[in-house]
């Protein structure tokens, strides 16, 4: 049976003339596994298409041994996000050099300039965190709020990464539009849970107040929310908490009351990812535009108007569609 299988197996990688390598980050939020499976399982659904993935467990190394894996594999398309933005450069030259077409998702290295690229997909987390703070500033000001000082602690993700840098960057900008919004407090909850809710534990004991906690991904959102239950206060109310990405436990929470909105960055790169290997084999040129899917507010009552066209949506009206 098993030599059946290696047999079977052998002629199905034949017809594989496409072989696409995959150099994800890791797992560490329910935005990456979504973002995981959503590109994984469009390239292995294709006819044809074989996927080589490799997770690197958070480890900027460990990526980098899995890029040159691919080249000496000899794969006909890389898909790369990096953990952190910097120290890409000599390995995507060497990419560049085997003439493997590669294709940017997610989070951006910020040797762009430097390297060829064939396609690129990710996020605009400097919009992201914008939209993150003038949620709140609108939303107090709709609550009568508008001028009273209100203390924010801002939980960054990664640090280094893009998403980190790019909504850290957006956060501080739109504050100077709110000058009711104090800065308090701000620390890294590395993307994760578990982090955030030490991270918020540990601010619970040492800040004096926290009203607003903008949450770099709703990971960490969740988290804190375990950690300002655990200290007696209510998470919704007593801290308004803003978190990012729009995965399905923060649709959950927001109706429950315990989360106020979060901000979406949508991790489905699969159909764009197939698309762009598609019309690269047809010998099309897709151009070195950073292409940034539509993204949408979502909130427990709908109706904040967070600029640049952005209005919250009622996070119950969405929750059903939501698959991650
Ligand atoms: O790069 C995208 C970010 O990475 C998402 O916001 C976060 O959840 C993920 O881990």
């Amino acid at each position: 049976l098993a030599l059946a299988l290696v047999m079977i197996l052998g002629v199905a990688s034949a017809f594989a003339d496409v072989k696409v390598a995959f150099s994800q980050i890791g797992q560490e939020s329910d935005w990456r596994t979504a973002n995981t499976d959503s590109i994984n399982g469009a390239v292995k659904g294709h006819e044809g298409w074989e996927l080589i993935y490799d997770d690197a467990q958070q480890k900027q190394e460990n990526q980098i041994k899995a890029l040159r894996n691919f080249i000496t594999q000899g794969v006909d398309f890389i898909l790369f996000t990096g953990v952190v933005e910097t120290g890409w450069e000599e390995v995507l030259k060497e990419v560049n050099e085997a003439e493997i077409p590669l294709i940017l998702i997610d989070r951006m290295p910020d040797c762009m300039d430097k390297i060829e690229y064939a396609a690129a997909f990710g996020g605009d987390f400097v919009e992201e965190g914008r939209r993150q703070v003038a949620w709140a500033g609108e939303y107090l000001k709709s609550i009568g709020r508008g001028e009273e000082e209100v203390n924010v602690a801002i939980m960054e993700g990664t640090t280094g990464a893009g998403a980190q840098v790019g909504r850290t960057k957006g956060n501080l900008a739109a504050m100077e539009a709110y000058p009711n919004l104090k800065l308090v407090a701000q620390n890294t909850g590395n993307f994760t849970r578990a982090e955030g809710q030490a991270l918020m534990e540990s601010w619970l004991k040492s800040v004096d107040k926290i009203d607003v906690l903008i949450a770099q991904n709703d990971d960490m959102a969740l988290g804190a929310i375990d950690a300002i239950k655990g200290a007696g206060l209510v998470p919704g109310k007593d801290i308004i908490i803003v978190g990012c990405d729009s995965v399905k436990a923060a649709f959950d929470a927001i109706v429950a009351g315990e989360m106020n909105a979060t901000i979406e960055c949508t991790p489905l790169y699969g159909p764009f990812v197939v698309d762009a290997i598609e019309k690269l084999i047809a010998g099309e040129d897709l151009g070195k535009e950073l292409i940034h899917p539509v993204e949408g507010v979502y909130d427990i009552d709908g109706g904040i108007d967070c600029g640049n066209g952005a209005v919250s949506v009622k996070a119950a009206d969405v929750i059903n569609e939501r698959q991650y």
